[in-house]
């Protein structure tokens, strides 16, 4: 094998053009795509600044130097002395940013031999993804791949410098630290100078950046990774990274609009887009009534329409009840599409059930006529002024549900986000952001039978709802707000309780004995006696965010070793068992059966 010595890369692959004609240069890369013409071999070689044609002629090059040539394979590490030149007009290469030169080869060093690449390194190839995780460095080694890692470092900077400038202050918070419920299960690491006892892995640095305020600090930032133990989806990992924020002596307007100052900051600079401020403001109740989802996409309408008025009182038993129960019978309309497939329509039927509904109906607004399950209960005349009322042409399909009004935000909000990707329509050059504010501030949990708190349990309640955090904890609202980017939550975050007397109200109404609360926050409950600031912030999700701006359908994409549905690494193959004597030291018995240990 050959090496490097006495050679010094001059150029990158991808930088090559035109100006360079003439010149000698040294390249190293890799072998993208070799193809044989007798005596001219072509190569397109390739680094991580992109492409460029090389060309191997056995005239000039010599028998032996061009034997070495024919040697090379897909993926060989190589570096090459040569000379620029331009190509003639008939080959030129449109596509491909270097495609106006190329280089010819007066030197060949083989680097390194690869194995055959179990995938093609090139983008847009259409391979498992667990295969492309196991071989994450192959899939990374694809120039779209790239090109997210680069977006994500350009981000991560221009985030660093607008908070420095902002007189902000990156400080690293324990990534060991103190197991505090709330949220989603934490990921544990057991002590080993300290037996049976256990440490959490961040979900955020949430308390720790508080008690940075509580500090004196006054501005905090860090890019930090976070655990949740949670069920995964596409745009979830067990660990991600938030740009994670906090701030005293700040309202609520003052941070948003800082935030909205970043993000436009971000966009200009890396992607060039230029994004309105401000963003929209939009009540949580707003959003859920008109959108059925506390984080709408807007970059289509289809908005809920409440029809109840127009179906109470009839003989149809399925409006009745619901009605008469307190709940609602809403619709949306799905343009043009009056005359949707039998078959889709029964589909539409199972995907509302999935999504809690008991049932979905429709009226089909049809050149036929009205078509409708429940046409014989209502007159003609009812199903013109429910057209008139949601706005619906001939030709319009409407979606029917009628439920609480909770089923039928999740049921006909998931029906929306649904039928605009199989109607098409979504501009996917679109970036629609908003906040939505107003969050109440506590959920009921069915199965703990008692209020949790939506955000988390330092969100200050608006100070007009404080009286009712006792008395009526469902209508509390939070200083709460969500950055929504194209109906995916990217960042949210809260005005922050600062008074221990407050705190302990709130916790009360979660259920937290006074006892119990310190026991999980004492520490910090403490720290907020000796001279708390008001205080605010939020964090974004960063990989959320990346995968946007690349215009990826997962975060998976935009993480350089992500995990797999089962939380899993399929490259480095963790978790794995681990020796009985690691555990013995840290005085655990697992209770998994070994072969249970041995499938995952
Ligand atoms: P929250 O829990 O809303 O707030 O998280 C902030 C943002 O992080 C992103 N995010 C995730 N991204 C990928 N995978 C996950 N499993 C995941 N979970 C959350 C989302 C979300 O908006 N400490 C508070 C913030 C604050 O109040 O300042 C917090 O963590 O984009
Ligand atoms: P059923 O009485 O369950 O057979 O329902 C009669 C029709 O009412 C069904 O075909 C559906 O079109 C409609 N339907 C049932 N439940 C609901 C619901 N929760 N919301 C809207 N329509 C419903």
């Amino acid at each position: 094998m050959d090496t490097m010595a006495g050679l010094s890369r001059t150029h990158h692959c991808g930088e090559l053009n035109k100006e360079n004609v003439g010149a000698k240069t040294v390249l190293t890369g890799w072998v993208s795509r070799r193809r044989d013409h007798g005596g001219l071999i072509f190569v397109d070689l390739r680094d991580r600044s992109g492409l460029v044609q090389i060309v191997f002629d056995a005239a000039a090059m010599g028998e032996e130097a061009f034997h070495k040539a024919e040697s090379l394979r897909s993926e060989f590490v190589v570096a090459v002395v040569g000379n620029v030149r331009e190509r003639s007009a008939d080959t030129v290469n449109k596509n491909m940013a270097t495609g106006e030169i190329e280089v010819v080869i007066t030197e060949l060093r083989i680097l390194n031999k690869a194995k055959t690449p179990p995938f093609y390194i090139q983008d847009g190839i259409d391979v498992d993804e667990m295969l492309r995780l196991r071989y994450r460095y192959l899939d990374l080694r694809r120039p779209e791949m790239q090109a997210n890692l680069i977006l994500r470092h350009k981000v991560a900077k221009v985030m660093r410098d607008f908070f420095d400038r902002e007189g902000f202050l990156e400080i690293e918070t324990p990534m060991l630290m103190k197991s505090t419920p709330e949220g989603a299960r934490d990921f544990l690491v057991p002590s080993r100078l300290n037996p049976g006892n256990f440490y959490a892995l961040p979900q955020s640095p949430q308390i720790f950046k508080q008690i940075l305020m509580v500090a004196g600090l006054e501005k905090y930032f860090q890019i930090v990774r976070c655990f949740r133990d949670e069920d995964l989806r596409a745009d979830r990992q067990p660990e991600f990274t938030q740009l994670d924020i906090e701030m005293s002596f700040m309202s609520q307007e003052d941070i948003l609009t800082l935030m909205e100052r970043l993000i436009a900051e971000v966009f200009e600079k890396t992607l060039g887009r230029k994004i309105e401020t401000p963003f929209l403001r939009m009540e949580y109740d707003e959003a859920m009534r008109r959108f059925g989802s506390d984080k709408p996409d807007m970059r289509f309408g289809m908005e809920l329409k409440d029809i109840s008025d127009f179906v109470g009182g009839s003989e149809f038993k399925v409006f009745n009840s619901v009605l008469q129960a307190g709940g609602r019978v809403k619709v949306i309309n799905v343009e043009g599409y009056a005359d949707i497939p039998r078959r889709e329509l029964d589909g539409l039927v199972t995907f509302a059930q999935d999504h809690g509904a008991k049932g979905l109906a429709w009226i089909q607004y049809s050149n036929e006529g009205v078509k409708s399950p429940f046409k014989k209960f209502y007159s003609d005349e009812t199903f013109e002024k429910i057209k008139e009322h949601v706005g619906a042409k001939q030709g319009d399909l409407l979606l029917v549900v009628a439920d609480t009004d909770k089923i039928v935000a999740q049921a006909l909000g998931e029906l929306r986000l649904e039928m605009a990707k199989r109607r098409n329509l979504i501009d996917e050059d679109k970036l629609s952001f908003l906040w939505v504010v107003d969050f109440p501030m506590f959920e009921y949990n069915e199965e703990d039978k008692r209020f949790k708190a939506m955000h988390h349990p330092f969100t200050a309640p608006r100070e007009e709802d404080v009286e009712k955090l006792a008395s009526d904890p469902a209508a509390v609202k939070a200083n709460a707000y969500d950055m929504v980017l194209n109906g995916v939550e990217i960042g949210g975050g809260s005005l922050r309780i600062y008074q221990s007397d407050l705190q302990e109200k709130v916790f009360a109404a979660i259920g937290l004995t006074q006892e119990e609360a310190h026991e999980k926050f004492g520490f910090m409950l403490d720290a907020f006696k000796y001279g708390t600031p008001p205080h605010g912030g939020l964090a974004f999700g960063l990989d959320r965010l990346i995968m946007i701006m690349a215009k990826r359908k997962s975060i998976r994409d935009v993480i350089a070793f992500p995990k797999t549905q089962s939380a899993s690494d399929v490259m480095s193959h963790a978790p794995s068992p681990v020796d009985e004597k690691q555990l013995r030291e840290l005085y655990i018995k697992t209770t998994a059966k070994k072969k249970e240990k041995e499938q995952a």
